[in-house]
């Protein structure tokens, strides 16, 4: 059986100002009728033998994740983190939770989109390696020299995938445009999948303390209506870390399977929202109520009122009934430093 595990706490604070602290881009409809958590627990479904997804959220998002479940008839395990403490300790109190069952693991990030069905087509070829008790990640071949994702290098085959050599997270520009050129270097897409057990396994070697201070935190949870809320002072104590500097750049026990033409974007950016968007003639992409005068390769996006712009290229412009944003597109990642600012003064 497989267990999806799916993380929703990120702040999403690139997509400032509409995805905000307490409301963050995981929860929103970018316009396909579904918002990226939904999508994810369908895709979750979607997966034959799966058991019904195991959620962990931010405790201040949990109104959210029900009432976006229950409007997709699905229930599941909501587990809720009273702070964020990134994405390897999410995962370890997943893992300690079905420890006893020691289903596989899929482990599936709510924050992209994964068009068509080849996440279903690779799966089998991803689930013999993990039976075969490798941690295994899905690659997807690179672009551009990205410096906000992970980088898998790929090693010998192993039955329908390969060995990692190497997980390098978030490199800097130089590393990264080496990867891109070397035709060995694939990005992670931020899903995996492993057995429970060797997960924990390996996180009691590379991360002890994280796991120790996640079991207690589990250990001391209480459940309210139908959510699991870990304990505060115990989860507070936990490293922060995510799982891919915790365990993934550290194990040696990782795998890949290349996900062809996935149509995956990480929609972290205002940028990815762009790439993926349709675009008019003049390369713009346009949502709401918006006016353009003699404007290429633009992102406008009109929330509550009318939006104009003339004379303008390569630019981002979103307006909120609160907030408006106005950015080059080639500085859209550092959206992030105006949305930490707000958070630092609130
Ligand atoms: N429950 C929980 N708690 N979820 C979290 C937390 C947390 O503290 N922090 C982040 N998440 C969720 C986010 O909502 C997102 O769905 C997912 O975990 C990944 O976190 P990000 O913060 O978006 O990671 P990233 O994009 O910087 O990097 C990861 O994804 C890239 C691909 O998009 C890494 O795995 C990279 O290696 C990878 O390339
Ligand atoms: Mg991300």
């Amino acid at each position: 059986m497989i267990q999806p595990i799916i993380l929703c706490g990120g702040k999403g604070s690139r997509l400032w100002p509409l995805s905000r602290e307490l409301y963050p881009k995981q929860y929103i409809d970018f316009g396909t009728g579904k918002t990226l958590f939904q999508q994810t627990v369908q895709r979750a479904g979607s997966i034959p033998q799966v058991l019904p997804p195991l959620v962990v959220c931010n405790a201040e998002h949990r109104f959210f994740v029900a009432e976006q479940l229950r409007q997709m008839g699905v229930s599941g395990d909501i587990v809720l983190e009273p702070v964020g403490r990134n994405t390897a300790p999410a995962v370890t109190v997943g893992a300690l939770m079905r420890k006893e069952e020691d289903p596989l693991l899929l482990v599936m990030p709510a924050d992209h989109l994964l068009s068509g069905d080849v996440f279903q087509r690779v799966l089998p070829a991803a689930v013999e390696l993990a039976n075969d008790g490798y941690l295994v990640t899905f690659g997807i071949t690179p672009e551009r020299p990205e410096t906000g994702y992970g980088y898998l290098e790929r090693g010998e085959s192993l039955r329908s995938g390969y060995r990692v050599l190497q997980f390098a997270e978030k490199p800097s520009a130089d590393v990264a445009e080496r990867f891109v050129t070397s035709g060995r270097h694939f990005w992670n897409s931020g899903i995996f999948l492993f057995r429970a057990s060797a997960y924990l396994e390996e996180l009691g070697t590379h991360a002890p303390e994280m796991l120790a201070a996640c079991g207690q935190a589990l250990q001391q949870s209480t459940t309210d209506l139908d959510f699991i809320r870990l304990d505060e002072h115990a989860f507070a104590g936990c490293p922060e870390d995510s799982i891919d500097y915790a365990l993934m750049e550290k194990t040696s026990r990782c795998a890949m399977v290349v996900l062809e033409d996935a149509g995956w974007s990480d929609l972290g950016s205002w940028g990815a929202l762009y790439s993926v968007g349709n675009k008019d003639g003049q390369g713009n992409v346009c949502r709401g109520d918006v006016l353009l005068e003699d404007v290429q390769n633009s992102y406008v996006h009109a929330e509550s009122r009318l939006v104009a712009v003339v004379g303008l290229k390569g630019i981002a412009v979103v307006e909120t009934s609160d907030a408006v944003l106005i950015a080059d597109m080639d500085r859209v990642q550092d959206v992030k430093i105006i949305a930490n600012t707000l958070t630092r003064e609130a």
